[in-house]
């Protein structure tokens, strides 16, 4: 139990720092999405002329810099280009998305602590059918969607083979789910402890 909450925190906080510039980092362009006027990055280059734009991109490029550096870069660049306020307004909206990320991670990671005893109950209870323990895991997942999905997510880290509901996927090595086959895999097994 501390350990699971202990390998979660882990995973999200690498998932947490990410840079605040926006674009760039490793995985190309991010912010530009539907605002991007065809430019492809963020929404504050709009107006910035395809010159200026080189410039913005060569920072969020740069595989030397560090993300302060980038940023500090970047804002740079802002007031050069004539562009601050469109990109501060970004920066804004970016810093309070994580901060509402962050607080809703909180939330998970403290929800954890009544979701896990609840899905290993559901799990432990064999005089139940098939069908109704996942009803159950539907009901649970209703009112804890993430908190599931990342109780199943770092099971499947580990090796679970957990028979589930309807899920996204089958499992995770690609076992036949659901299948007239079903016994063959887990021996009807219904994992969780
Ligand atoms: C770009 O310029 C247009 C026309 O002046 C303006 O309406 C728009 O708000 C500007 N966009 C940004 C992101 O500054
Ligand atoms: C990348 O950033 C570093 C640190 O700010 C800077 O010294 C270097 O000149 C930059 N490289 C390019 C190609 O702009
Ligand atoms: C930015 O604004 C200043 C003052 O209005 C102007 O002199 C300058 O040419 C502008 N720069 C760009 C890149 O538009
Ligand atoms: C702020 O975020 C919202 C939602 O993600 C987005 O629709 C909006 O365009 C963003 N505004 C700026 C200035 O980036
Ligand atoms: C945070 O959680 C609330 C309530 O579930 C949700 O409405 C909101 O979209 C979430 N925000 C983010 C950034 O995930």
């Amino acid at each position: 139990m501390a350990h699971n909450l202990l390998l979660i925190t882990l995973a999200v906080s690498a998932l947490a720092t990410v840079t605040l510039a926006g674009p760039g980092g490793r995985g190309g362009p991010k912010g530009g999405g539907p605002h991007g006027h065809g430019h492809g990055g963020p929404p504050y280059l709009a107006n910035v002329t395809k010159e200026g734009r080189k410039e913005f991109e060569a920072v969020f490029k740069n595989e030397t810099a560090t993300i302060a550096e980038i940023d500090a870069q970047t804002a740079a660049l802002a007031e050069k280009y004539n562009v601050s306020d469109a990109y501060n307004a970004f920066t804004a909206n970016h810093t309070a998305h994580l901060a509402a990320v962050k607080a809703n991670q909180t939330q998970v990671i403290s929800n954890l602590e009544t979701v896990v005893p609840k899905l290993a109950a559901i799990y432990q209870n064999k005089d139940q059918t098939r069908k109704a323990q996942e009803e159950a895991v539907d009901a649970l997942r209703k009112e804890y969607p993430v908190e599931v999905a990342a109780v199943k997510y770092i099971r499947e880290l580990l090796g679970a083979h957990d028979k589930q509901g309807p899920g996204p996927r089958g499992g995770p090595r690609g076992g036949p789910r659901g299948g007239p086959h079903r016994g063959g895999h887990g021996h009807g097994r219904h994992g969780f402890y």
